[in-house]
């Protein structure tokens, strides 16, 4: 199929951030995995560049939707396509939606464009969308997402971009994915760390690096197959997370319970704060998936690498 007829149909997948979230914005490692879901934007025919938005969104989002998608429409030439977007991910609770929602519209603008939707490519271009909803993002979101792998991926400090290495795990990892309470916005969770860093930077910065050492130190766990000492990770991380003032009680309970139902690690992904999504690695975890929505917790299972059971 060319180009020409190929559908116009992009996914992104949401993300995970199993080690090293906000350690990462200050030039650390962080090994983050793409989840099963995600946003699939499809796009048809018209005489420019648009995105088609529900009426329920308010003036302000469409604002900041359009402008996000008209910048990297631009970039590619503003070809002419309208793009329309179904979402799988719930907003703003850490699971990487606005990157997630960048990666699918770059592919159908790249492919409308007659461009090829290589990874590298499509990760450029939704930095420049991610730019528009995040202003400095350290950029793992998207590239979990363009990358569609377990990745390690290190921006160094001042830079735009960052790097990722792919990260090989020998069995499949699975996790399951618990939302709680109400998510604060990454921009205030990353703002109020930064004046904390600014205050009392030594402190900070070795727990930073502590953060950095457990991601590395998990990645190579991830490639040795050993999931219990990957799990470990996750339970320091967790720890050091909570040190740096973003946890809460909401996390800190689910954090607890999935450890309960079994889960060889656990901790928060994403911003953290008031609330928003916990991991648990489980070996199977449909089980606890089961038993928490029985109790009418929001939760899901996926699997983030290694090769898939038939
Ligand atoms: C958000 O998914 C991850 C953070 O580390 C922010 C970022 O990397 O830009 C909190």
């Amino acid at each position: 199929m060319d180009s020409q007829t190929a559908p116009l149909v992009g996914f992104g997948a949401g993300k995970v951030i199993l080690l090293g979230e906000h350690s990462v914005v200050y030039g650390h490692p962080a090994l983050a995995g793409p989840l099963s879901y995600g946003v699939t934007a499809r796009g048809s025919k018209a005489k420019k560049s648009q995105l088609a938005l529900p009426d329920t969104l308010s003036r302000a989002q469409r604002a900041l939707l359009t402008g996000a998608f008209q910048r990297a429409a631009r970039q590619c030439g503003s070809p002419g396509v309208k793009v329309s977007l179904e979402s799988e991910l719930p907003l703003s609770m850490g699971l990487g939606s606005s990157a997630a929602l960048s990666v699918a519209c770059v592919r159908v603008l790249l492919k409308a464009a007659g461009r090829k939707d290589v990874p590298a490519e499509v990760a450029r271009l939704a930095l420049e969308m991610e730019q528009e909803f995040h202003g400095t993002p350290s950029g793992v979101d998207h590239t979990t997402s363009a990358e569609e792998r377990l990745i390690l991926y290190k921006r160094a400090p001042g830079q735009s971009a960052g790097r990722a290495r792919a990260v090989k795990s020998p069995r499949p990892l699975k996790v399951l994915v618990a939302l709680v309470g109400e998510r604060s916005p990454t921009k205030k969770t990353v703002g109020a760390l930064r004046e904390r860093q600014a205050r009392w930077s030594a402190r900070y910065t070795r727990l930073f690096q502590q953060i950095g050492t457990v991601a590395t130190e998990g990645a190579k766990a991830v490639e040795a197959g050993d999931l219990e000492a990957l799990g470990d990770a996750m339970n320091v991380n967790q720890g050091l997370l909570s040190a740096l003032g973003l946890s809460s009680p909401p996390l800190e309970d689910m954090v607890y319970r999935l450890r309960g139902l079994g889960a060889l690690g656990a901790k928060l992904t994403g911003a953290g704060g008031d609330g928003g999504a916990v991991i648990g690695l489980f070996l199977e975890p449909e089980q606890a998936v089961a038993k928490l929505l029985q109790l009418g917790v929001r939760c899901f299972s996926s699997q983030l690498a290694g090769p898939r059971a038939l």
